[in-house]
Order: C-alpha cells, then structure tokens, then sequence
C-alpha cells in the first residue's frame, strides 16, 4: 500500500494542518497516558526543522458538536509543549476568523494546537464548508491520526478535498507494519484477542483465519465462547445474542489451535476484597463471575505462544486493574515481553495494561496507537483516512 509521503514534498515555510490523534485518557484534567503524544513528535519535529509552521487538530473524546469544557485540549497542549520543549500555542477554536489572524500572527517554526474538532458537529458529518474553513489559511494538510483513520470525517477525509495531502510519519510505520503482518507475516503466527465485546473482535478473528496458526481467547470476549461449547459461565459478562458467532467461529476454525480458558479466578463481584476462587470452567458456581484466567490456561497460554514468529494482541485477558484478577493479563504481558517474535499489540487497554504492571513498551516490535482502527485496518478493510492519502 503506497501513500502520498512528506518526502514527496516540500515543507519548508509552509502552514501545515497536521491532523493528529490527542484523544488520550485525562483524569483531574490531566493526561494519564501520553503515548499518543510522543508517537506524534517524529512529525511535528520533521515539519519544524524544515521550517514550516505546524497546526496541529484532533479530536478529544465524544462531545457530539457541543462544546465541553473537561474535553478541551489545553491539557494535551501543555504535555505537548513539554514532550517537545517548546510552547503550544492553544486556540480556542479550530476554525473562524480568530483562529485565521492568530495563526497568521505567529512566526514561522511555532506550533499551534486547535480546539477539539468534535465541539463542531460539522466535523463526524464531515460537512464540505467545515472541512474547507479547516484548510483555509494552509497550505498542505498531513494526516498522522492512525487512531482516527476508521473515520471518513471532516478532518479526515473532506479536508483532502482542499489541500494537498500527505501522511505523516506514525501514519506511514503503522500502515507499513499492519500491512506487513497481513501480507508476509513471520510465521507461525498468533492471534491473541481479550476484551469484552466480540462485535469488534470477530472481524479480526476471520480474517486472521487465512493467516494465524494459533488463536488465544481470553477476557470476558472468552465468556461467549465459553457458552457456545456448552459451559455454564454463572452472572459472568457475556453477550448471549453472540453466542450463535462464537460457535461460527469455532467450526470454521477446527483444525487451527484455538485456545480458550480451561481453568478461571471467579468472584461473586468485581468489588475488590471479595474472596475469589479458581476454578475448572465446567465448574463455574452459579452467582459467581468469571474475572480472570486460571493457573492451568495461564501456562498453556504462554506455553502455546513459546513457538511462534510473530504474535498480534488486543485486548487484556481479565478485569486487570483489580489485583486480584490481574494475573492472566500480566503473566501474558511478562511472557510475550520476552519472547523472540514480532510483537504487535494495539488497544488503549492493552497498552494500559502494560503501563500498569511496568512492563516496558520497548519490549514490543510494535505498539499500535489505534484500537478501532488497528483491528478494522487489520480485517483488511480499506479505511477511509488512509484511503484518502493513496499514492495514485
Ligand atoms: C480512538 O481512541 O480509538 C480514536 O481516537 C477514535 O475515537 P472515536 O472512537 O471516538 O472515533
């Protein structure tokens, strides 16, 4: 897949609408996970030392066209500026005469941040006037919001109608190394899949049936399949409407190693402190809630992944911020950390999970800033904000 790249062009004195993806967890009105941020400092440190003056946007949680003031993005202005020791200019809007004369005010080599796009409802609509008051007053428009690329919005996708457009540098390494696994993967590979709601997961778990060996399912996603080979999983998180996909998915994979929960840590709720047991899964108590992986199907997880060349994560494998159902998640991380293959993780959880038990990101080949993107990129859909910035 071949995209219209920055060295294609030139950059130097030039206003640059660079679409990022800022959408991170905030808490007390700070950023708790900056790995959003500090994967879009490559660009934006390339496009300064050409010169160019950088107006960064991005979207900020789902506001639905209002304006909120918990969703405005000074906060990831003010990590940003220290991630790149240099002032952010924050606006308080993203399109409009002000936002006009302060950016044609400002010197060449600054950095400028606009106001959420989503307090714009013309934004999701991807309205052509808004995508246009989005371009105007810049010259080139540089998308490196891999997280946001499932989205045909205003930002994304109309705004390619009004400038030149190119993908930045995160856009073009995850568009490389997502392709690269689903067109000449190391093999044998793994495909190891938690969470919760299989909707997003199934996509990816069919597709991967031309290309994985190994299939790892755990978290509450597990549960459904738990019901579909007949287990009684007790008030355990499930989604019973899905059980007839589940059981679609284990026919057509017969033959693959798929590898579901044998043993689990249950609990009669999630509230910390409660006891728990392990348990086998055909021995799951009424009224108890299945929250983690057992001792059994931790080691056979771990054993099973020992062997392959390359191994896809999303999804944590229990309720992972409660110590007591942490393990499964943890063990998986610790082991996969260590292991000599392509590791590729993608998800806001997974990637927090790892930031929880202080596993180090740089023991992974890949850590994807897309969740909804990276699977859907993944099932092997042509995304809208990717296909906008095809090389012809
Ligand atoms: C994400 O966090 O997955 C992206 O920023 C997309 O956000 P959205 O699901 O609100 O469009």
């Amino acid at each position: 897949m071949q995209l219209r790249t920055l060295a294609q062009t030139s950059v130097d004195e030039k206003t640059i609408l660079l679409r990022a993806d800022f959408n991170v967890p905030l808490k007390n009105g700070e950023v708790q996970d900056k790995t959003r941020l500090v994967e879009s400092l490559p660009t934006i440190q390339f496009l300064l030392e050409k010169g160019a003056k950088v107006v960064l946007c991005s979207h900020l949680g789902r506001p639905k066209g209002q304006v909120m003031e918990e969703l405005r993005l000074d906060a990831v202005g003010f990590e940003l500026s220290k991630l790149l020791g240099k002032p952010v200019l924050k606006l308080n809007d993203c399109i409009g005469p002000e936002v006009l004369t302060a950016i044609s005010a400002v010197p060449f080599g600054t950095v400028l941040l606009l106001e959420n796009l989503r307090f714009h409802p013309e934004e999701e609509a991807n309205d052509a006037a808004f995508a246009a008051a989005l371009a105007e007053g810049k010259d080139l428009y540089v998308s490196d919001a891999f997280g946001t690329v499932h989205r045909a919005h205003a930002s994304t996708v109309g705004v390619t109608k009004y400038l030149p457009s190119y993908a930045g540098f995160l856009v073009q390494k995850e568009v490389d190394v997502l392709s690269g696994i689903l067109e000449h993967p190391k093999k044998p590979v793994a495909l190891v899949v938690g969470g919760a709601k299989i909707d997003t997961k199934i996509g990816i778990l069919e597709k991967f049936l031309d290309i994985a060996d190994v299939f790892v399912i755990g978290g509450a996603l597990a549960n459904t399949f738990l019901l579909a080979q007949g287990y009684s999983i007790g008030t355990s998180l499930c989604e019973v409407e899905k059980v007839e996909v589940a059981k679609r998915f284990l026919a057509t994979a017969a033959g693959k190693t798929v590898l579901l929960p044998t043993d689990v840590v249950v609990a009669a709720d999630i509230t910390p402190g409660l006891p728990t047991q392990e348990v086998a899964v055909n021995a799951v108590p009424a009224g108890q809630k299945i929250l983690d992986l057992g001792t059994q199907t931790r080691a056979a997880f771990a054993d099973a992944l020992a062997s392959v060349a390359t191994v896809l994560w999303n999804g944590p494998m229990g309720l992972y911020e409660v110590e007591s159902f942490a393990a499964g998640t943890r063990e998986l991380a610790e082991a996969l950390a260590e292991l000599p293959a392509v590791k590729v993780i993608g998800g806001g959880d997974t990637i927090d999970a790892l930031t929880h038990f202080g596993v180090p990101i740089e023991k992974f080949t890949h850590i994807s800033t897309g969740g909804g993107a990276m699977l859907e990129f993944l099932e092997g859909k042509m995304l809208p904000g990717v296909e906008a910035l095809l090389a012809q």
